[in-house]
């Protein structure tokens, strides 16, 4: 969820290179024809809320995750609290979900109503089916659990569906960071799970500006989103239920739907491509690989790396030092923060010792699908000549 600054470095060999975490002005040279085109049609139509663009778009995001009904929102986070309030999850209840996520993901969830329980990660950083089970077996009142697919590597959702069937919860896949991934053939949403993503400009499929949306395969749960993303309206004038003001505008749904979803499986590849040059090419010991759970099915949305906690603000400076930018994620547990805390003791099920090595030691490279090869070559080696 960050934007670096662009200021220039000076730098000896590569003068005034940068290597952005996310280069959105050549994403926009890329595009702004047909985006620009796609404005002056919504401009030109005359509706600019909840009109074709919105539902074409849908149309659209349905064929592309193969699910029955999407319904467009504001942002990632609505599209989790819509997704939790469709299934009846509120007061009273917990949801279980991970530490090692974007605040969002917790926040969703205290805005449902509902209270969050943390447990541990697995080596790929995303929830622990078996450090699920316990804190299902543990805690009563977990009503829902949303794992998220951190990094763009799906979650062990054949082993987290495994343990929800056993305590008869539903889940909620928070795909903000992974559009288009799939795990040994199973898609993101498929089985009939809910599933949410952001449209965030930093994401795979991002806006220019703020946008979500959550797949689902009921028609009844389908209608529900509908009405909550739009303060709560089942009919005109007629409002059931509390909504939200959290609807897709025209112009973002008409980028989405003409410009940038149609470019998303070759950016797609290209992430692929160059985290395979990264996994080939980067070989100092001192840098742990994390190769994921199914590379191919991996939309990798980030590409992160473990090196020795405190040795990491060397190898970010390292790394600045010679153009490169690095993100963290995250560097601080949802868990841990103050706004958290500040409530009271979080609920957290067992030790969250993975969780805080991921904190404490994870960095991420550059892998937006705009980076060049020559790029690419260089964080190889800025990376490989690093001292540890
Ligand atoms: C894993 C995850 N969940 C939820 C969100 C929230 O999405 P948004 O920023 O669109 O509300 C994000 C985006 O930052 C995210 O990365």
């Amino acid at each position: 969820m960050c934007f670096w600054p662009r200021h220039r470095l000076r730098l000896s060999g590569w003068a005034n290179l940068q290597i952005l975490a996310n280069d959105f002005t050549k994403l926009w040279q890329d595009c702004q024809d047909d985006y620009i085109a796609a404005v002056a049609a919504v401009g030109a139509s005359g509706w600019y809320i909840l009109g074709r663009e919105v539902s074409g778009f849908e149309d659209a995001l349905s064929a592309y995750c193969v699910s029955p009904f999407s319904v467009g929102c504001a942002n990632g986070m609505d599209a989790l609290e819509i997704a939790l309030r469709v299934l009846g999850i509120g007061p009273g209840d917990k949801v279980l979900t991970t530490p090692l996520s974007a605040f969002a993901t917790g926040l969703a969830i205290l805005r449902a109503g509902a209270e969050p329980v943390y447990c541990d990660v697995d080596e790929h950083g995303a929830l622990d089916p078996d450090a699920a089970a316990k804190a299902l077996d543990s805690m009563n009142g977990i009503r829902a659990i949303i794992p998220v697919h951190l990094y763009g590597h799906m979650a062990d959702i054949a082993a987290l569906s495994a343990v929800a069937d056993q305590y008869n919860v539903p889940i909620i896949e928070d795909a903000a960071q992974a559009i288009g991934a799939s795990r040994n053939g199973v898609r993101v949403g498929a089985q009939g799970r809910i599933a949410c993503f952001s449209f965030y400009p930093t994401k795979n499929l991002g806006v220019v500006g703020d946008g979500g949306a959550l797949i689902v395969s009921d028609e009844q749960q389908a209608t529900a989103a509908r009405a909550l993303r739009n303060y709560g309206q089942t009919e005109k004038y007629v409002h059931d239920t509390i909504g939200l003001n959290s609807r897709l505008d025209e112009l973002h749904a008409a980028t989405l739907n003409h410009v940038f979803l149609p470019k998303l499986d070759g950016w797609l590849t290209a992430r692929r491509r160059i985290a395979r040059a990264y996994l080939d090419g980067i070989t100092n010991p001192n840098v742990s690989l994390l190769p994921g759970p199914d590379h191919d099915g991996s939309v990798w949305h980030l590409f992160p790396v473990l090196v020795k906690a405190d040795r990491r603000d060397n190898f970010l400076a390292h790394l600045q030092a010679d153009g490169i930018q690095v993100g963290l994620h995250y560097p601080i547990l949802i868990s841990d923060q103050r706004a958290m805390t500040d409530r009271g003791s979080p609920l957290v099920s067992g030790s969250l010792e993975q969780a805080r090595q991921f904190a404490t030691q994870e960095a991420s490279l550059p892998i937006h699908p705009y980076l060049t090869d020559d790029e690419i070559g260089h964080v190889i080696s800025s990376v490989n000549k690093w001292a540890g």
